[in-house]
């Protein structure tokens, strides 16, 4: 039987996403590294649905079981879990420049202060997301982490390496932050080919009864962004800077003033 479907960059699952990333952009291989391990919920067994072509053409559904394999190093700056290393916020991961193909980040994404009452209480149902995720305070130091990490993954990663990286656009204060654009930016600027984008999309969120007045869409939506390092079949872009355009800008020119000229030589003969 033949699988039917092709790969999406859209799912409600994000392990099929993960396990989609694995297959088209490492070679099916697990990932050596996650910097940000938690409890480890990226990794394990679990079960999709997947549509197949018989051999007489007809299509079947049916339950298929996969595998997030675990990373060889597991690290966390609050490690949750045995055998995940303790790394400090702006540390060093302790591995070698240019040492693993694989890394996996899924940074905090929540803007408030980690000592405030509501993440310090343990009452249920308060500040769910910043107590299981951590946060960042002020905004601008949810920035500098992302600058931060996004630079030493690349340090760690062997030329042609891959990135996973999560992000989650989030609204602080009444202004939408676009972190997820944010970090393909700085990724561009470390040497990153951003090669591939994935739309992991929510069926349900918490929402806040302290909204009055809605500003903004709720997002219902995160991304896995695919970061390949210097990958040598690709040559540098960089579609943050003018300079990008008008390279192009200036290459197409180049190519139109040579197929004139050929066209009025042809002309003159
Ligand atoms: C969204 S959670 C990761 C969840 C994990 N992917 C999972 O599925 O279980 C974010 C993680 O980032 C870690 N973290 C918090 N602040 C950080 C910082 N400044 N730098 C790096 N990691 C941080 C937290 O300890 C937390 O484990």
């Amino acid at each position: 039987m033949k699988p039917v479907e092709v790969i999406k960059s859209i799912s409600y699952n994000q392990h099929e996403i993960l396990r989609n990333i694995l297959d088209l952009h490492c070679g099916g291989n697990g990932p050596d590294v996650d910097i940000t391990y938690s409890v480890g919920n990226f990794y394990g067994k679990f079960k999709r649905t997947i549509k197949e072509v018989r051999d007489d053409g007809s299509v079947v559904e049916k339950q298929e079981e996969f595998e997030i394999p675990q990373p060889k190093y597991k690290f966390d700056v609050d490690p949750q879990v045995d055998g995940c290393e303790k790394i400090e916020p702006w540390g060093n991961i302790p591995l070698d420049d240019n040492s693993v193909n694989v890394v996996v980040v899924d940074l905090p994404f929540v803007i408030g202060p980690r000592d405030c009452p509501s993440m310090r209480n343990k009452k249920p149902g308060s500040n769910v997301i910043g107590k299981r995720f951590s946060s960042y305070y002020p905004r601008h130091e949810m920035f500098e982490s992302y600058e931060h990490w996004l630079s030493e993954c690349y340090r760690i990663l062997k030329p042609g390496g891959v990135l996973i990286w999560k992000s989650q656009p989030v609204i602080s204060g009444g202004i939408n932050l676009m972190t997820s654009y944010y970090s393909c930016r700085v990724a561009e600027d470390l040497g990153f080919y951003i090669k591939d984008e994935f739309v992991l999309v929510a069926k349900q969120r918490l929402l806040s009864g302290k909204v009055k007045n809605q500003m903004h869409s709720r997002r219902y939506h995160s991304f896995f962004h695919v970061f390949v390092k210097d990958d040598p079949k690709r040559e540098k872009t960089n579609y943050w800077k003018r300079e990008f355009v008008e390279k192009y800008n200036k290459e197409m020119e180049e190519k139109n003033k040579a197929s004139e000229d050929v066209t009025n030589k042809k002309n003159e003969n």
